[in-house]
């Protein structure tokens, strides 16, 4: 592997996930990172993925760096721009820079939710592989959240009571407009992976990009969707056709009691973090088949899976 930016750069998931499982029962036991550096860039806010990075990078015996871009030197993406503005260094200068400290870079960027085109182009995290010289891994981008989803691959492979489960990904409301990059990169994942039976339930006009979610896999019909699932996954996302639009039209898609009843007695699942009270009830997430907490605990070995894979 050279690169983690998405599915496409995993010759074979299931090993990525052996190797994950692997470091979970022990966390010392290979250390690939020993001289090596690591830098963590954030161009926007984490709990989990900065935590989780840093502490696989370390338990693999690598130094990190945790830098907060957005409180930093403005970067310019466009080339052959007058920089008399707000940026103050290009990232030609700025990834060249970083390759000479570091061993592997990791970014993590979000979407405008402005301009699709632009967003779709995913140029940070593609401009810091254009100029770098050390592999790149994606904290999540513009439209992709690779490691959530290895996570996720993970978590569904540990849990999972049949060898093929139905798995469905709700949209559920939100207050604030968010990304379509969790949603995106899990169906990437999942199909890529292709151990599960996979639904997307959202509301119309939520659909996401068709080079992500086939047509034949969505459905308007939440509770239809439900029926036998094994597996919830919740998530919101902003549209992607009227782009960045949100809505409160569809407030009762909140995933609750009676709809998880519907399903095989299904697993929750979120990427967090999570609204309580909007996108899910108090006791479907503090449920006993509420799988939050150990989604969030995968994300080191996940990202220790990756990390040696590159070091
Ligand atoms: N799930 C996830 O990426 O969480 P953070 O935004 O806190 O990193």
């Amino acid at each position: 592997m050279k690169q983690f930016l998405s599915a496409d750069d995993v010759t074979n998931i299931n090993t990525l996930i052996a190797k994950a499982k692997a470091f979970k029962q022990d966390p010392f036991g290979k250390r690939s990172g020993e001289r090596k550096m690591v830098i963590n860039l954030f161009f926007n806010s984490s709990l989990r993925t900065r935590m989780s990075t840093e502490k696989a990078a370390r338990q693999l015996g690598a130094d990190v760096i945790t830098y907060d871009a957005s409180g930093g030197w403005g970067i310019e993406f466009e080339d052959g721009t007058v920089m008399n503005g707000n940026t103050a260094e290009h990232v030609r200068e700025a990834a060249g820079v970083l390759s000479q400290y570091c061993d592997v870079l990791c970014v993590r960027s979000f979407p405008s939710l402005e301009d699709r085109v632009a967003d779709y182009e995913d140029r940070i995290i593609k401009s810091f592989v254009k100029y770098a010289s050390v592999p790149v891994v994606s904290l999540e981008s513009a439209t992709l959240h690779p490691l959530q989803s290895l996570t996720d691959c993970l978590t569904i492979a540990e849990h999972r009571p049949v060898p093929r489960p139905k798995v469905v990904l709700t949209w559920a409301p939100h207050p604030r407009r968010l990304p379509q990059c969790v949603s995106n990169s899990f169906v990437q994942w999942m199909q890529a992976w292709g151990e599960v039976e996979l639904t997307i339930a959202n509301p119309p006009g939520f659909n996401l990009a068709p080079a992500f979610a086939p047509k034949e896999i969505v459905t308007h019909d939440q509770r239809a969707a439900f029926a036998d699932a094994d597996f919830v996954y919740a998530k919101n996302w902003s549209a992607y056709d009227n782009y960045g639009a949100t809505t409160n039209e569809y407030d009762d898609w909140i995933v609750d009691e009676e709809k998880m009843a519907l399903t095989n007695n299904a697993y929750f699942m979120h990427c967090l973090p999570v609204r309580r009270g909007v996108v899910v009830t108090d006791g479907v997430i503090s449920g006993e088949r509420s799988l939050v907490l150990q989604q969030a605990n995968n994300r080191t070995w996940a990202a220790q899976a990756v990390l040696d894979s590159l070091l």
